[in-house]
């Protein structure tokens, strides 16, 4: 038998104010048409003034719990995956913890950018597997809006803000990958190319939060290298194929980087979920947005197998293997 970490529950929180690319053209020199065929974003959502972080996870929170039937007292852990933290410290996840009315278990914060959600996934898996947890919500939430740079036109039109909640539960397996739950996981960073993809700003350096550089060419030359190599691991630990896959959700920062990912993998985009024309890249929330909007349309079958897989900041890529 083997203890795996269960799909329970899935939710979203997109902010009200949605800006189409066109909003861009008056202030930068850039077009929708740049903007549409070299990223694949038309629009995106960003947080009205006031709105934090924290705020869009609680949302996202208690949509999944709703989805899932359950109440905030059937959670012990919460994960919450993010860059953009309310304030420094405390953790957002103890944030939504007190909003849920939570007077027991344990949350905090993983930071590993664009890839935080897969890293916190296969951390909800561990705590499952451990023993450690039995219930998880596991959320990916972020308001990148309040780290770009608004005259620096080769970012700031990238990006977007929302959450993605998911609930994890402790089931009992076969150990075989017709199980449902987390099957694999496969975790990666390299430090050295800190460069290409980070924040100027920070408590440590500089006390303010600093704004996003992003140097995208070499981002995009290792994104479908990484991204396609993690994937190739994840299956190979399952002893699976990529025709075993019936979903591919890929971290959504490029149309192009998706569709490069995909050719790798041999898989038509038909089996490719893809939201980042309606909500630019969300870092770590774009997974769990993803997957909320697909299983929301239907789209997303009990027992269907997921790949899911990201990249970002750090560099830190990676993949899980999920039965829906
Ligand atoms: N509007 C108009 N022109 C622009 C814009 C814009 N918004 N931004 C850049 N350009 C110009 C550039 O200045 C350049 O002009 P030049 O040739 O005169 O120098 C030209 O367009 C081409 O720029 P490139 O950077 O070569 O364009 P590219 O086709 O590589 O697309 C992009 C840029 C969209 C950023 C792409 O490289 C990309 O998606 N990279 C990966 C980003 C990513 O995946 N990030 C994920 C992680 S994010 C995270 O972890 C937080």
């Amino acid at each position: 038998m083997t203890r795996r970490a269960v799909v329970a529950g899935v939710g979203h929180r997109l902010p009200e104010r949605v800006v189409e690319n066109a909003a861009f053209e008056s202030r930068l020199d850039t077009s929708d048409e740049w903007i549409r065929s070299r990223s694949g974003i038309e629009r995106r959502h960003f947080a009205a003034e006031g709105e934090c972080t924290s705020d869009l996870a609680l949302a996202a929170a208690r949509a999944a719990l709703a989805d899932a039937g359950l109440e905030p007292e059937d959670i012990d852990t919460v994960i919450v995956a993010t860059s953009t933290p309310d304030l420094t410290f405390p953790a957002v996840a103890t944030m939504v913890q007190a909003g849920l009315g939570m007077r027991h278990g344990y949350g905090f914060d993983m930071q590993a950018v664009c890839a935080g959600f897969i890293f916190a996934l296969a951390n909800a898996q561990a705590l499952i597997g451990s023993g450690l947890a039995r219930r998880v919500l596991v959320i990916g939430a972020e308001t990148f809006s309040r780290i770009l740079d608004w005259d620096d036109r080769t970012t700031c039109v990238l990006f977007g803000d929302g959450a993605g909640a998911l609930i994890l539960e402790a089931a009992e397996g076969t150990g075989a990958v017709s199980d449902r739950g987390v099957l694999a996981c496969d975790l990666n960073s390299d430090g050295r190319q800190h460069g290409i993809l980070y924040v100027d700003g920070g408590v440590s350096s500089t006390q303010t939060a600093g704004h996003l550089r992003m140097q995208g060419k070499e981002v995009f030359r290792h994104a479908v290298e990484k991204l396609a190599a993690t994937a190739e691991t994840v299956l190979a630990s399952a002893g699976l194929g990529p025709d075993a896959v019936d979903w591919l959700v890929p971290h959504q920062a490029n149309l192009r980087i998706i569709r490069g990912t995909a050719a790798k993998l041999g898989l038509p985009m038909q089996r490719v979920v893809v939201t980042v024309q309606d909500h630019g890249n969300t870092s770590a929330a774009s997974i769990p947005l993803a997957l909320s909007v697909a299983h929301a349309d239907g789209r997303l079958r009990r027992g269907d197998l997921l790949l899911l897989e990201a990249i970002g900041g750090g560099l830190a890529w990676g993949s899980v293997l999920l039965r829906w």
